[in-house]
């Protein structure tokens, strides 16, 4: 892959900060280290990765709706898979019994098809954002049917069209045992394996995944290849691990994230990183992971760059993401996807969690929805 000199010449001035602008303090957008991006196969991480694998982004109501055109220009131009980041969750696609809002989804599945890209189902059964006509029931019995009904209906709407479902999502907990859930806890451990015969049979073609995060770390890794053993073993089709990548420019390690692809794919399963992010903010509980219920409070301290990140943090971010990648290129042919939370740091959920209005910075996008140094150091890199 050819990399044109402006652009060389523009990653080495942008990470000594040499071109650094300043800008009014009051919009923390116009201190991103960003450039205008000119579309050109140099300059897109697809085609940049066409032989590698999937390059993904989570989109959200306004980006499947075509509201921006400058994310709608970059969307198309910059991605060949999408996830939508809330819409086919329990609580916006089924808020009651015989109650099922499809407007969004449609408008998603639409989306992918008009541009050509893998269109992944995000979630069917999750513990999180459940509607909660689904948390107040009582018996094994109804829940089985809400299970069964939920799947059937929306994995069955879309069969042909989604290319890959997140069939369960976040079932573990960080010691690899099962988290306790409403699943869990009124169908037993056996819900899992219910939830994948009924995708496999609603959604025939589409890729069946289980989707967690910390899932890189050894001891929950552990529990995951022993759920995916279980399954085989009863004859249950499952098709992929989706490690989230909810991480940080502190980690997790380069070892961790390796020996998960090795292990996991010598499960005979495709990996993919579903949601990848690196947090440059403070972490309120020095934990790593992404249990969407947590929350904590906001401070100067915890929010330490709402005006733009210093030059040293961009590079430290730009090294994360570089590192990443030269693993993940080193395994391209284990990996399928590379999916990104979101299309720029405006819209990141990283801003609101774990605390809420915070000015993060996680993606290869800018505010102003141009590339960063970290975009550059990726694609400089080659196979
Ligand atoms: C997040 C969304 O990005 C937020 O907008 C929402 O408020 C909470 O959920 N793991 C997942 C994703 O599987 O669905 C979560 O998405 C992030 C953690």
């Amino acid at each position: 892959m050819n990399f044109s000199l402006s652009a060389i010449v523009l990653t080495a001035i942008l990470a000594t900060g040499f071109l650094s602008v300043s800008h009014p303090k009051s919009s923390p957008a116009s201190c991103d280290h960003g450039r205008k991006l000119h579309v050109t196969p140099d300059s897109s991480l697809k085609i940049h990765f066409r032989n590698d694998f999937l390059i993904g982004t989570a989109l959200n109501v306004s980006e499947i709706e075509e509201k921006e055109p400058e994310a709608s220009r970059l969307i198309a131009a910059q991605f060949n898979a999408i996830t939508p980041e809330n819409i086919m969750k329990c609580e916006v696609i089924q808020p009651g019994w015989n109650e099922y809002h499809f407007d969004l989804a449609d408008k998603f599945v639409a989306y992918g098809k008009k541009h050509d890209m893998f269109i992944v189902g995000h979630t069917l059964i999750w513990h999180s954002q459940l509607s909660p006509f689904v948390k107040n029931i009582q018996s094994g019995d109804s829940l089985l049917l809400f299970m069964t009904n939920h799947i059937n209906t929306v994995a069955g709407r879309y069969a042909g069209k989604v290319n890959s479902w997140d069939v369960v999502n976040e079932a573990l907990n960080e010691d690899g045992t099962l988290r306790n859930s409403i699943f869990l806890e009124k169908l037993g451990p056996d819900y899992i394996r219910k939830a994948f015969e009924l995708a496999a049979k609603a959604a025939p073609g589409a890729e069946l995944y289980y989707n967690d995060y910390n899932i890189e770390q050894p001891k929950k890794r552990a529990g995951v290849i022993a759920l995916v053993k279980k399954l085989k073993a009863s004859g249950t089709r499952i098709d992929g691990i989706g490690i989230q990548g909810h991480w940080s420019t502190k980690g997790p390690s380069l070892e961790d994230i390796e020996n998960s692809i090795l292990e996991y794919s010598a499960l005979g399963l495709k990996v993919s990183f579903t949601e990848l992010d690196l947090t440059c903010l403070p972490n309120p509980w020095d934990l790593q992971g992404a249990e969407v219920s947590q929350n904590f409070k906001n401070s100067p301290f915890m929010n330490p760059y709402p005006h733009g990140l210093p030059d040293s943090v961009q590079l430290k971010l730009a090294n994360c993401y570089e590192a990443l990648f030269k693993l993940f290129i080193k395994h391209k042919v284990k990996i399928e996807r590379i999916t990104f939370w979101g299309v720029s740091d405006s819209q990141s959920w990283l801003n609101n969690w774990p605390i809420y209005g915070r000015t993060n910075y996680p993606l290869l996008f800018d505010r102003n929805y141009k590339p960063k140094p970290a975009f550059e150091k990726v694609m400089a890199l080659k196979d």
